[in-house]
């Protein structure tokens, strides 16, 4: 059933809210529960499309999953004889692609249709395909289907052209099981890199330098049961701080790890915005003068984060000045701002760069999500502005967003959903 969001604006945000483990982790921890040859339990996932399709996934593998949404995910990984996803199952989500690595790992043999996920540019996967490739594995592609055979698995030296999230998580993957110790150099070091390395250790894998630009990985033959709970959510954390900031608001965020924000909270804080932390809580607030503007540069981890870039260009659209965006990660992450300029936004696009000039205030329109942090824009930009924004294509934010609209209602938000007939 298709649903459209209303979302009636102006209303500063406040209150205690609780951010959810971590899309970005979870969806590289579950497929990596195959390599597992013994019952594991994944605890903090959160409640959100990718996580239900990567369980339809397992069990179409033959794993056994007991899944309590909330509570926790118990895989049994000992039954899958399967080695292939089908291309219904791998269309609905990036994260696909790590049933490659997981698979490889597990028995030496993967078949992948090439991924779905956002369309937020053309994200090869050569590199994957290449760290693959070292350790012994060969592909064929057939008919957008991803088929890697490796006879046997043996550790060595990759070294990645480009930093790339997926290709050091799968590479991760493979190893974990390989003959020998393979070495990642030029690796990505986010935060899920450094929780899928944690959990993996914790089944008896020998993971070492992960959150380091050198992984290490030692080639184990058996891996135990584990219980392990996943890192709270860096990008939900950081859509809700700066959704408080937006609606001039006062909002903690519990349950966070302050230090993965430091990118984000230095923006805040040259924009004027108050931000203070403690062990796992951060608290924002902006006062009712406004914002300064600020110029935005993704990069890697520990940079400004590409994932960020778009509900911060919502913000961005009405503070003092002109802001100037350059995204360079992603060569199609701007597809939100024409939705923002319906809004009244004021935006230039010059190939990787947006330029923002502040506006008084955005007014509410019709406007549709593209990807999924177009979604996290979109609601930004809906609870900031004049009058009701209505957000059609939700599916994009339940993919990543666990109970958002609950969350921002319980800070003041006044949003609602009904079905579109
Ligand atoms: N790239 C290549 N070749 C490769 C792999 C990547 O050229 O083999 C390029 C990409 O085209 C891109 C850059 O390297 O320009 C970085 O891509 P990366 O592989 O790091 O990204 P990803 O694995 O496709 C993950 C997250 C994204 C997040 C990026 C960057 C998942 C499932 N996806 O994507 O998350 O934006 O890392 O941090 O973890 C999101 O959550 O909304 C999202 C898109």
């Amino acid at each position: 059933m298709k649903e459209r969001m209303l979302i009636t604006g102006g209303h500063p945000l406040q209150g205690t809210v609780r951010v959810s483990g971590g899309k970005n982790t979870a969806v590289a921890v579950i497929p990596a529960t195959l390599l597992c040859d013994e019952p594991c339990t994944i605890e903090n996932l959160p409640d959100i499309d990718d996580v239900r399709v990567l369980v339809d996934i397992l069990q179409s593998l033959g794993a056994r999953v007991d899944y309590v949404p909330g509570a926790f995910m118990t895989v049994d990984p000992r039954p899958a004889e399967g080695r292939e996803v089908s291309y219904q199952d791998a269309r609905k989500l990036r994260a696909s692609y790590y049933l490659l690595g997981a698979l490889l790992g597990r028995c030496g043999e993967a078949k992948v249709p090439y991924p779905g996920g956002c369309r937020i540019g053309s994200r090869p996967i050569d590199q994957h395909l290449k760290g693959f490739a070292s350790l012994g594995a060969e592909t064929e592609e057939i008919g957008g289907t991803y088929h890697i055979v490796a006879e046997e698995l043996v550790g060595s030296d990759v070294f990645f052209d480009v930093v790339t999230v997926g290709g050091t998580i799968n590479v991760m993957l493979a190893a974990a099981k390989a003959k020998g110790t393979t070495i990642i150099y030029n690796a990505a070091k986010e935060p899920h890199i450094v929780d899928l390395a944690n959990f993996l250790n914790s089944m008896g894998a020998k993971v070492k330098g992960a959150g380091t630009d050198v992984i290490r990985i030692k080639g184990q033959g058996y891996l135990h049961t584990t219980t392990y709970a996943v890192i709270p959510d860096q990008i939900e954390t950081g859509t809700l701080m700066i959704a408080a900031a937006a609606t001039r608001g006062d909002v903690v965020i519990n349950g966070c790890i302050p230090t993965h924000m430091e990118a984000l909270t230095a923006k805040l804080l040259e924009m004027g915005i108050r931000v203070t932390d403690s062990d796992d809580a951060i608290r924002v607030r902006s006062s009712s003068s406004g914002v300064r503007a600020v110029n935005i540069k993704t990069q890697v981890y520990p940079g400004f984060p590409t994932d960020l870039q778009q509900p911060m260009s919502a913000l961005l659209t009405t503070a003092r000045g002109t802001s100037v965006i350059q995204e360079t990660i992603f060569e199609n992450r701007f597809r939100h701002m024409d939705e923002l300029s319906r809004m009244g936004a004021r935006v230039r696009i010059m190939d990787r760069t947006a330029i923002v000039e502040g506006v008084e205030e955005l007014h509410g329109a019709p406007v549709t999500t593209t990807d999924l942090r177009a979604g996290a824009a979109l609601l930004v930009a809906g609870l900031m502005a004049r009058g009701v924004t209505e957000i059609y294509e939700l599916e994009y934010i339940d993919r990543g967003y666990e109970h958002i609209e609950q969350k921002l209602c319980s800070l003041g938000a006044d949003i609602h959903r009904e079905a579109i007939c």
